[in-house]
């Protein structure tokens, strides 16, 4: 009913005003004037683009030294997970032609810097970073709460990468907390991190899964531990040590089982990407970093403060902050 009014409305104003009569003899108008009418829509697509984030160049473009940086001076504390994401990011972004979606599975301790890691990674890609619309992120704990609903977030998510990527190719989908996501929903996006070459015609290769959890976390604390213990760097831990730390965790317990080791074959994934725990070295620099962030003027004595009064955990040797950096923008707010 709604739509007929309206249609009569138009109508009514064109007719009243002149505006259909006034089209009627003269053809060479029309003419000239459809012409006008096709270079502003060009035009006009040209200013939207402009100021529109649109799937092309001007918004996504990857600037491999501007994710260095962001890495060396924004995430601390992480020399392996560092090194690992800039080649797997790099080397994906700078071919042409590769043969399945970039898929990177974040483990670690809470506030070991997953999250910034993502932010980084969608900061250096796209132009609106996690604002652009081609970003998308996933909290299993508050977009697939209900088990009961896990028929509908099935279909709903599968429509969602689906279509996202059809309308555009370097899509990226950041799934947080992993370890609670229920494995029927892990087995549904499977299909999109595959070697096809297209899936009902949508080619899912340009796209990128990042994939956080806790998962490992505490072995990867323990191989920390041990280096510590054994009067060892921290910088020299390498990506080798942690490899077999995380592929227990992630693919033989039961209770972090993350991928199920018997239902995803793990070349699907292609890093894993370890975080260790924070000393509090590596706190006080994530409170400088935030008072400067904040606009504030960095003052080590507020940080010293702040870092005093966190958790640190094994009980007896207090080595590590229990929830990483993850508190201190609440906690700086609280000293300042
Ligand atoms: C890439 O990042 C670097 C370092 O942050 C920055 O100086 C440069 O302007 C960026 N390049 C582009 C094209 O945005
Ligand atoms: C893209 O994903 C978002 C969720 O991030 C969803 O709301 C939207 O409907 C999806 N778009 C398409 C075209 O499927």
């Amino acid at each position: 009913m709604k739509a007929t009014y309206k249609t009569y409305f138009v109508y009514y104003v064109l007719i009243s005003s002149g505006f259909v009569n006034a089209f009627e003899p003269i053809s060479t108008t029309i003419v000239v004037g459809a012409g006008v009418t096709l270079g502003l829509a060009a035009l006009g697509r040209k200013i939207y683009n402009h100021l529109h984030e649109s799937c092309d160049s001007k918004w996504i473009a990857f600037n491999s030294t501007g994710l260095k940086v962001a890495l060396d001076q924004k995430l601390f504390g992480q020399h392996v997970a560092s090194r690992v994401v800039q080649k797997a990011v790099t080397g994906f972004m700078n071919n042409k032609n590769p043969k399945k979606p970039l898929v990177l599975s974040l483990h670690g301790w809470t506030g070991t810097g997953k999250n910034l890691v993502s932010q980084l990674i969608a900061e250096n890609i796209y132009k609106e970073g996690m604002a652009s619309s081609f970003v998308h992120q996933f909290v299993t704990s508050t977009h697939f709460l209900h088990s009961s609903q896990l028929e509908n977030y099935k279909s709903q998510l599968q429509q969602w990468i689906k279509g996202n990527v059809t309308n555009c190719p370097r899509s990226m989908f950041i799934f947080d907390e992993m370890d609670k996501m229920h494995p029927g929903l892990i087995d549904c996006i499977k299909p999109y991190l595959e070697y096809y070459e297209n899936l009902d015609g949508v080619s899912y290769r340009q796209a990128i899964f990042i994939f956080l959890s806790n998962a490992g976390g505490e072995q990867i604390t323990q191989v920390a531990l041990d280096f510590w213990k054994a009067g060892r760097d921290r910088e020299e831990i390498k990506l080798q040590h942690l490899e077999p730390a995380l592929s227990l965790s992630v693919f033989n317990n039961k209770k972090s089982g993350l991928w199920h080791s018997s239902l995803i074959d793990r070349s699907l994934v292609d890093f894993f990407v370890p975080f260790l725990p924070l000393e509090c070295r590596h706190v006080l620099l994530c409170g400088m970093a935030e008072m400067s962030a904040k606009g504030l003027k960095p003052n080590q004595d507020v940080v010293n403060q702040m870092a005093r009064e966190l958790v640190y955990f094994p009980k007896s040797e207090k080595i590590f902050s229990v929830n990483g950096c993850k508190t201190i923008g609440g906690k700086l707010d609280y000293y300042t």
